[in-house]
């Protein structure tokens, strides 16, 4: 039996670089060799104890860049080529599969949550969750395209015309990626709260107009900057309580929400004021294939730069201290782990 070098989930708070069993490909699939994977939120959920589906031991890691060593099947790529994972599962028979919705699968499954994913030397890829990677973007880089979709589709779901003012609660690299997409649309100002002077200060890099909901009201500032206004369209990306209140009371009347979070915790939300102002909300999750394109043809022409997102690059070796790392938002946004 062939075995390769894996980060491993063992339990709460406890992973380990180990082993496991080299994969052996099935029909249709091909063998990546991974460059880069990054650490991403539903991997600290995993971490934590806290994830349904996830079970140890886990290789986990689905953003993840690599090079095809073995295909099994019929394939446009070859023996060599620099590709980027589209992690997303689906069955291809539920409703939403068969209306080409396959992004919110009724039984929606992840590589590196259901099946093991990016934090080992290799990994089985179906073929067709492949995209190739372009000539001008790195493979660091690149492994960061699967977050990017994630904005990419956020953003094509919210109603953001040119102009519009935009607030993000929780600039953490999602909301982050979410502003400079918005960027990218057309938005006039983008404000981002956050309670980490680390995450602030990358929002005022990128030009965003940083506030510390722990020193300022937030409510308050997005109503001064906005003459009374408030927002027209607010993007919950922080995942709380607090901030699942403030969406209601920063967005305009007639403004939108559009909910990013994954909550541990469901919030309450006032549908009272929501129906005052007649405020739309919209949810939002993964990306489509289109998306996931988007993202990597934004990434090749420099429209987003993801290199001010990457906090840390450690060897697989390091897979402890890289999730102790990310469990400070004060010290790490987006943590890769290389291997070549
Ligand atoms: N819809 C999807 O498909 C999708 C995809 C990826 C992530 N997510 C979700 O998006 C959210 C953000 O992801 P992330 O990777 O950026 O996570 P993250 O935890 O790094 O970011 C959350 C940010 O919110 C900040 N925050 C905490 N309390 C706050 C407050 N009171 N006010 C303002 N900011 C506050 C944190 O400091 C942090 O920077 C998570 O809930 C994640 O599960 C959803
Ligand atoms: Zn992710
Ligand atoms: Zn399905």
């Amino acid at each position: 039996m062939a075995v390769m070098k894996a980060g491993l989930y063992i339990s709460e708070k406890n992973v380990v670089l180990g082993e496991l069993e080299k994969p052996t490909l099935n029909e249709g699939e091909a063998l990546i060799k991974v460059s880069y994977a990054g650490i991403c939120g539903t991997d600290m959920m995993i971490y934590a104890g806290k994830h349904p589906r996830a079970k140890a031991p886990l290789a986990m890691g689905h953003e993840f860049s690599g090079i095809i060593e073995e295909i099994n099947g019929e394939s446009a790529f070859s023996i060599g080529d620099r590709v980027v994972i589209e992690p997303t599962l689906s069955c291809g028979t539920c409703e939403a599969c068969k209306s080409g919705q396959f992004h919110v699968c009724k039984s929606l499954k992840l590589i590196g949550i259901d099946k093991h994913g990016g934090f080992a030397e290799y990994a089985a890829v179906p073929l067709n969750r492949l995209h190739r990677i372009p000539e001008g973007l790195s493979d660091a880089h690149a492994a960061l395209a699967e977050p990017v979709a994630v904005a990419v589709h956020t953003v094509r779901r919210s109603n953001l015309k040119v102009g519009d003012n935009v607030v993000i609660l929780g600039g953490g690299p999602i909301g982050l990626l979410i502003g400079l997409m918005a960027k990218q649309a057309g938005a006039n100002q983008i404000i981002v709260s956050d309670i980490s002077p680390y995450r602030l200060g990358k929002a005022k890099e990128f030009g965003f107009t940083a506030l510390d909901a722990k020193e300022v009201n937030v409510t308050a500032e997005v109503l001064s900057l906005t003459n009374g206004i408030g927002a027209d369209i607010v993007f919950e990306v922080a995942g709380t309580q607090i901030t699942a209140t403030q969406m209601v009371e920063v967005s305009k009347i007639q403004g939108q929400i559009v909910v990013v979070s994954v909550y541990k915790q469901q919030p309450a939300i006032n549908l009272a004021t929501m129906h005052f102002k007649e405020i739309s909300l919209t949810t939002t999750r993964c990306y489509s294939g289109s998306d996931f394109e988007k993202a990597i043809r934004l990434m090749e022409t420099g429209r987003i730069d993801v290199a001010p997102f990457i906090s840390h690059q450690l060897p697989l070796e390091q897979i402890a201290e890289g999730f102790k790392l990310m469990e400070n938002p004060d010290v790490s946004l987006k943590i890769l782990f290389q291997q070549n």
